[in-house]
């Protein structure tokens, strides 16, 4: 079986097609375009702009990835429905619209945060296993720029939402605390940086930042309170201070381990509550090398005999290859593809 996935969610605009046999993966084409370097002036995503780029570049692509999967025979064409920019999410689907209506092929609609949790199933030169008395049920922590969700997974197909931030998302965290440091956008692999710089053991500037919600008895997060403490504790410092590199480092390091430490606390008491075999992340955060090093001890720590799973870095942020494989499991829905519309706000469960 052949798939085409299609994935305009937010800056990114990918085309992948996956051929699965026999549980074997075999990636004919993966191509992600990032919009990073024409946001970066704004400090974040332009979302007219950004539904522009994709018009522009969706034909370019499939025509890359058409080439480069040396003119697959398509069974099945996917797209991301939501959630996601609203206009953004329109030009995949259009687009996979046209593509499956040409190739009269079915158009099965996928989740984004579903997207994000298969990702961790991206096997290569492998076979991929899911084996559900092992695996679930599930805690999944899905982090990225636009959402902060735990998830409770029964089985592929069956998520409830636990909890989720009730304002900005971590990786928005991420972003606009770089935004206020001068450091550029996307803000969390620059924030990752400069914190991986940081002595510990001689912190000059002693910041405080809070934990927002940590000992909150519920599975939601906040993190707007988080990006204003930063904002406050910059503003409070000596010019001098706040362009030395030392400051900079410093601050990265506290907002990171703060996000982490609200991230896992929470996640860890969902994993308890609900006596689950594994924990999965998802999402661009989870490419955070700290993040991953400090639930990886966390959970040998504390859950020893619980699942750790964590997507290959260039499976964390957004690209059509997750969404392929997600429709993969899902091919058996039918929906209608003239019914197919975007949902920006689109619930997983
Ligand atoms: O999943 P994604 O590509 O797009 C959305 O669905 O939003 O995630 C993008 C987010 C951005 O906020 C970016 O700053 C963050 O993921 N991110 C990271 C890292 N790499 C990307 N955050 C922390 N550490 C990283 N290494
Ligand atoms: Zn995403």
């Amino acid at each position: 079986m052949i798939i085409l996935a299609v994935e305009t969610s937010c800056d990114e605009t990918s085309i992948a097609v996956l051929k699965i046999e026999n549980r074997r993966l075999d990636i004919l084409s993966n191509i992600v375009s990032s919009q990073v370097k024409l946001h970066a002036k704004y400090g974040g995503v332009f979302p007219s702009l950004a539904k522009r780029e994709h018009q522009k570049n969706l034909p370019i692509i499939l025509k890359k990835t058409i080439k480069k999967a040396d003119n697959p025979k398509i069974d099945i064409v996917a797209v991301i429905n939501g959630p996601g920019l609203e206009i953004c999410l329109w030009q995949g689907i259009n687009f996979a619209k046209d593509l499956a209506k040409k190739l009269r092929r079915p158009l099965v609609p996928v989740n984004h945060i579903e997207a994000h949790i298969i990702a961790n199933f991206i096997s290569e030169n492998s076979k991929f296993e899911i084996r559900n008395s092992n695996f679930f049920p599930a805690v999944c922590l899905v982090v990225s720029g636009g959402h902060t969700q735990l998830i409770l997974m029964k089985d592929i197909g069956k998520y409830k939402l636990i909890g989720e931030t009730r304002d900005d998302a971590a990786g928005e965290c991420f972003d606009k605390a770089a935004r206020i440091l001068g450091l550029g956008y996307p803000g969390g692999p620059k924030v990752d940086a400069q914190a991986a710089k940081h002595q510990t053991q001689k912190p000059k500037y002693k910041i405080n930042l809070p934990r927002p919600m940590i000992a909150a008895k519920n599975y939601d997060f906040s993190f707007s309170g988080l990006k204003t403490a930063v904002l406050y504790d910059f503003k409070n410092r000596p010019l001098k201070i706040k362009k030395s590199p030392l400051y900079v480092k410093e601050m990265c390091f506290e907002v990171q381990q703060a996000i982490i430490d609200v991230l896992l606390r929470k996640t860890i008491k969902a994993a308890k509550d609900f006596k689950v075999k594994s924990i999965i992340l998802g999402g661009g955060v989870a490419a955070c090398q700290k993040l991953k090093e400090r639930f990886k001890e966390k959970i040998e720590k504390e859950m020893p005999h619980t699942k750790y799973f964590v997507p290959d870095v260039k499976y964390c942020t957004d690209n059509a290859l997750m969404v392929a494989l997600t429709a993969y499991f899902h091919r058996s829905r039918r929906t209608n593809w003239q019914k197919i519309s975007a949902d920006a706000n689109l619930k997983i469960g």
